[in-house]
């Protein structure tokens, strides 16, 4: 039984404001969680309750930690932490709203993942065998950041994110080896051509870059650098978050000078895709191109994972359109996107039924908190994306996920390319 919710602001890892909801039990047992937040942010997003005004850059969320220790605490008092679902449902109809920024997505998603911990610490076990309930488990390939670019790099590149993925590694724990083997020889690269210049939002190398492609090359030579063959055992993923500068079939490319459309946009993409190992593009069109997903889909989806995160925002029903349309073939997961643990689960469920690709994620605003560990492991994910090999809010999630591996010992299975999303 629950009889303490408690909310308190903290600071994420780009110093600003956020949400921790600390629940406590009858018997003794304590769940906390703390909310991430994104920069590129889908428009069909739960929304963050945020002050505004001058304080924090208006940031603060002095009014969403209000909703955690006023009415969502009153809410849950006295009920059975282990009915996550019905809290999630009762949470949802309190704020009434369809964006969740009456009591705030920042103020919900926190509650939501502490009554998980919080159950999982009544039951006496880990948060993913909690939510595993005794089926097969698989631990996910990790996709790995290693120059960051987009809003998490003053726009200094278009492209947000060039990852690593290995998912020809025989564990998690080697495709972390492999990883901080490519992003050290990628250090060593920037640092030789005199452009290390520190690390964007989630510690990928800050793209010193003239031009997209100029980071592809460097990904490219640098996974060769490492002594690996880039290819489908150790290739490169993409998030090109084209939402960002991409509306209404116009797709404004700074460094090129150029504007694209949809078509000359996938074409452009069709080209990375021939002259570059890569293995997953997430949001290639922009959130509201759903033609234009389509098109990539059914051009590029039978040899590379198209994933839909600002398309597809965590969102089931989405996700259901999305299969029946094939305009992606990947689902990413965040759960703040959702705004509960409920929902986040309900557009993963979906995804799988659809045979999609189902990749965890972390967001660009993060902290120590690691739930989002055990969800991609107790929900059977496949695969993992948490941002760059640096940055301690980043490392807590990879090291946390060796533990998972390491305790699940001999029955650890590695999901591998099987995880991928593909097109029939
Ligand atoms: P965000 O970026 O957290 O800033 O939205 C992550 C992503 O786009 O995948
Ligand atoms: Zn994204």
């Amino acid at each position: 039984e629950i009889i303490g919710v408690i909310g308190r602001r903290v600071w994420d890892s780009r110093g600003r404001p956020t949400v921790e909801a600390e629940i406590r039990l009858s018997g003794g047992a304590i769940g906390r969680a703390i909310a991430p937040a994104g920069a590129s942010t889908g428009s069909g997003e739960a929304v963050d309750l945020r002050d505004g005004g001058d304080a924090f850059g208006g940031y603060d969320v002095t009014r969403a930690v209000a909703s955690v220790n006023g009415e969502i605490a009153t809410l849950l008092k006295g009920r059975d932490a282990a009915d996550q679902a019905g809290i999630d449902a009762a949470l949802i109809a309190l704020d009434g709203t369809a964006n969740k920024g009456r009591l705030g997505g920042n103020a919900l998603i926190a509650t939501s993942m502490a009554l998980a911990h919080a159950a999982a610490a009544a039951a006496g076990v880990p948060l993913w065998r909690h939510l595993a309930q005794g089926r097969p488990v698989r631990i996910p390939v990790p996709e790995i950041q290693i120059f960051g670019g987009g809003a998490h790099a003053a726009r200094r590149v278009d492209i947000q994110d060039f990852m690593l993925m290995a998912p020809g590694a025989a564990s998690f724990a080697e495709a972390l080896d492999w990883t901080a083997e490519v992003y050290r020889a990628t250090g060593l690269r920037m640092k030789r051509a005199g452009k290390l210049q520190g690390v964007a939002d989630e510690g990928g190398y800050w793209p010193a870059f003239a031009t997209n492609e100029e980071a592809l090359d460097e990904l490219t030579a640098a996974i060769l650098d490492a002594g690996f063959t880039p290819g489908p055992d150790i290739g490169i993923s993409l998030d090109v978050a084209a939402s960002e500068f991409g509306r209404g079939g116009r797709y404004r490319l700074a460094l090129d000078d150029s504007a694209l459309d949809t078509e000359g946009m996938i074409e452009l993409l069709g080209r990375w895709l021939t002259a570059y190992p890569i293995l997953s593009i997430e949001d290639p069109l922009a959130e509201d191109d759903e033609a234009g997903f389509i098109a990539f889909t059914s051009r590029f989806g039978r040899t590379c994972q198209v994933i839909g995160d600002d398309f597809l925002v965590t969102n089931a029903a989405r996700v259901e359109a999305a299969a029946a349309a094939h305009s992606a073939n990947a689902v990413l997961v965040k759960p703040n996107q959702a705004g509960t643990l409920t929902e986040t689960r309900a557009a993963l469920d979906a995804g799988k039924a659809a045979g999609f690709g189902t990749i965890v994620s972390a967001r660009s605003g993060e902290s120590e908190d690691v739930t989002i560990c055990h969800l991609a492991v107790g929900w059977d994910a496949g695969q993992f994306k948490v941002g760059s090999f640096s940055r301690s809010e980043r490392m807590a999630k990879w090291n946390e996920m060796l533990r998972i591996e390491e305790e699940l010992g001999r029955d650890a299975v590695f999901a591998g390319h099987a995880a991928l999303g593909r097109s029939a």
